[in-house]
């Protein structure tokens, strides 16, 4: 009888080379290996052929990154979604699309398992099984790494006894993960929160301090809250966040250091280049500003906390991502124009903005000729709006001599009061 057949996400490094055999003897299940490109800049047929030679009986290699860019990354610029106002989400976007492929991939096949190379204390392997089981609940789920728990010297004990290739190459003094999103760097001296990231962690954006002595200024026009062209050429998705990595990067913009806190309970530091997104979320946020009114920015940054957490937390095939994307793509009607921005020595700098459906309306907000702003009701209005406030104090606040007191409960229970 055949062996049950396993979908591997296979990137081509040492861990799931190992597990492709790791797979084979502790399952005894026949490896496809499946890779794709999220613009991370590699070469997915030689990763595909690479699987080929390491054991996998398959290999599927795809670009996938029209898709990552039109259902992950837009929605996410769309709806505003930094991770605790600081982290693009790139990894985070990129893992519930991954899952999804690699179950198509399986039903293809006829496969009875699905694995991917995660460890077991970060969030990634939180995303990938809860997509998993959302998507494919009967599909088993292996996570080698999780599960054999070996050293790094175990690792390459088992590879030279199974004759894995091991780039020559020293491995990389970082834990990195890349799409054209964005850039995650992790470990290595970077897990002193106190040290400054040193110059080999930062490969896509050039030290503020060597950034060019000249600013530059760019245009970025948006439609419905999706940018579509840039210094008003317009361009597809894909050269778009090509171009503003390199031009941004170029001027040092795009640096992040961010102790954040992980899924699992864990608080990490991670270092992250993410010029195109930073510049991005700049350049739309300052849109909304000319667009939306002050009740919709408001209820917007609710939104997109909550939204960037269900991303964080692997939460993407979710009902409320779909209540949360009703609402941005409502709330992006009217965010269309061009945003002005100065890229300068780690800085993207809003210095204009334009937009056919602006609320900022120069008739009303004036001091010169054309004034059309009614001063004379701004008497009344003061009046009604401060009434709570001055009422509470003739009567509260301010009412005998002694003022406010206030008596605040404690929170240790008596008994270990002293
Ligand atoms: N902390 C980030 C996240 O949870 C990135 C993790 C990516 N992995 C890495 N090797 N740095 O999305």
């Amino acid at each position: 009888m055949a062996r049950d057949k396993l979908v591997l996400a296979y990137s081509g490094g040492l861990d799931t080379s190992v597990a492709v055999k790791w797979i084979n003897e502790t399952y005894d299940m026949d490896v496809i290996a499946y890779t794709c490109d999220l613009g991370q800049g590699q070469d997915i047929e030689a990763i595909r052929q690479k699987a080929l030679r390491t054991g996998a009986i398959d290999a599927v290699a795809e670009d996938a990154r029209n898709l990552f860019i039109d259902y992950f990354v837009w929605p996410s610029l769309m709806a505003g979604a930094l991770y605790e106002g600081k982290y693009p989400l790139a990894t985070a976007l990129g893992r519930p699309l991954i899952a999804q492929l690699m179950v198509r991939v399986a039903r293809q096949h006829g496969a009875a398992a699905v694995a991917h190379g995660c460890t077991g204390k970060g969030n990634d392997q939180v995303r990938f099984d809860v997509t998993f089981q959302t998507l494919a609940p009967d599909l088993r789920i292996v996570a080698p790494v999780r599960e054999w728990k070996w050293t790094r010297t175990q690792e390459l004990e088992f590879a030279a006894a199974h004759g894995i290739e091991v780039e020559a190459t020293k491995k990389s003094i970082f834990s990195t993960d890349q799409n054209l999103w964005g850039r995650s760097i992790e470990a290595g001296i970077l897990e002193d929160p106190w040290v400054e990231p040193p110059a080999e962690t930062f490969q896509w954006t050039v030290d503020p301090r060597q950034a060019p002595d000249q600013p530059e200024e760019i245009e970025i026009t948006f439609d419905h809250g999706k940018p579509v062209a840039l210094d008003g050429q317009e361009k597809d998705g894909i050269e778009l966040i090509d171009d503003l990595n390199k031009l941004a990067g170029k001027h040092g913009v795009g640096r992040i250091d961010h102790i954040e806190n992980r899924l699992v309970g864990i608080k990490s530091r991670e270092i992250y280049e993410a010029p195109a997104a930073l510049l991005l979320h700049e350049a739309h946020r300052e849109l909304e500003f000319l667009t939306l009114s002050k009740e919709s920015l408001r209820f917007k940054t609710q939104v997109s906390q909550a939204y960037a957490d269900l991303i964080y937390n692997g939460l993407w095939f979710s009902q409320l991502h779909q209540d949360l994307m009703a609402f941005t793509i409502s709330n992006q009607q009217y965010v269309s124009g061009t945003v002005r921005l100065k890229l300068f020595k780690g800085h993207a700098l809003t210095v204009g903005r334009k937009s056919p459906n602006s609320l900022y309306r120069h008739e009303l907000a004036t001091y010169e000729e054309g004034d059309q702003y009614d001063a004379s009701a701004a008497l009344g209005f003061i009046k009604i709006h401060g009434l709570g406030q001055t009422t509470q104090a003739k009567h509260q606040l301010l009412k005998g001599k002694s003022g406010p007191r206030l008596e605040l409960p404690s929170i240790i229970p008596p008994d270990k009061a002293k």
